[in-house]
């Protein structure tokens, strides 16, 4: 199920063209593969909100190829660094590929691992997080990365009206771990969070 009516999809999508060059390619390739990035709508919103928090340290738990850490990386402070996670080898070499098309290489540090691992590890604190993983691990993530967060940071969700299956009353694993992470967000007073009906869906929640 679309959230949005298909043709007023089409009409957010015509007011903000791709125009850089390594993105567009990694869009073609994205379709090519049937993979799920976050397309323009959404990764305009990290960029906006990667410069709205002056962000210097953002985690990604879910990296594909990179295309929403390039997004991140025209948001992101100068000196600023993203840390990227993905457990398929053959992601990373791809988003080494295109990290070193878009000259932001030296920004970027990506690791293949469980994602949830990077949260264990004694990283230190985030500006921002971007959650797009496996979706029945959301609800851990919440529980995992909101600590890590600095005050005023961002926990930022994917896919949390999953295609409208979020009100589905037989769901999935998948489907349960998205609902139990938007009941969480919402709830938790650690953080103040609104889920944006942009695309499949995008939580914003700020660390208190
Ligand atoms: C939706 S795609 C990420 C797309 C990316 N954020 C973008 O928009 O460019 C999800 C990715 O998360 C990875 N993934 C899912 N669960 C994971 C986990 N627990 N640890 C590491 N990677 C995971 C998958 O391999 C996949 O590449």
């Amino acid at each position: 199920m679309n959230i949005l009516k298909p043709e007023l999809n089409d009409y957010l999508h015509s007011l903000t063209p791709t125009q850089d060059p390594v993105l567009k390619k990694m869009e073609l390739l994205a379709d090519k593969k049937e993979f799920p990035i976050i397309g323009p709508l959404v990764g305009r919103l990290l960029c906006q909100l990667a410069l709205l928090t002056k962000a210097k340290r953002i985690l990604e738990l879910g990296s594909g190829f990179g295309y929403s850490a390039i997004w991140f990386s025209k948001g992101i402070h100068p000196t600023g660094q993203i840390l990227c996670t993905d457990g398929s080898n053959e992601n990373a070499s791809l988003a080494a590929q295109f990290f070193k098309q878009a000259q932001i290489e030296n920004m970027v540090q990506y690791r293949v691992c469980d994602a949830l691992s990077v949260l264990n590890q004694d990283s230190g604190l985030f500006d921002i997080i971007l959650n797009d993983v496996d979706k029945h691990e959301y609800p851990k993530v919440f529980s995992l990365a909101v600590p890590l967060l600095k005050k005023g940071g961002l926990l930022i969700t994917d896919n949390t009206l999953w295609q409208g299956r979020v009100i589905d009353t037989n769901p999935s694993p998948s489907t349960v771990g998205i609902q139990r992470f938007n009941k969480l967000s919402y709830e938790s007073p650690l953080v103040l969070t609104t889920l944006l009906p942009l695309r499949d869906g995008v939580t914003v929640s700020l660390k208190l």
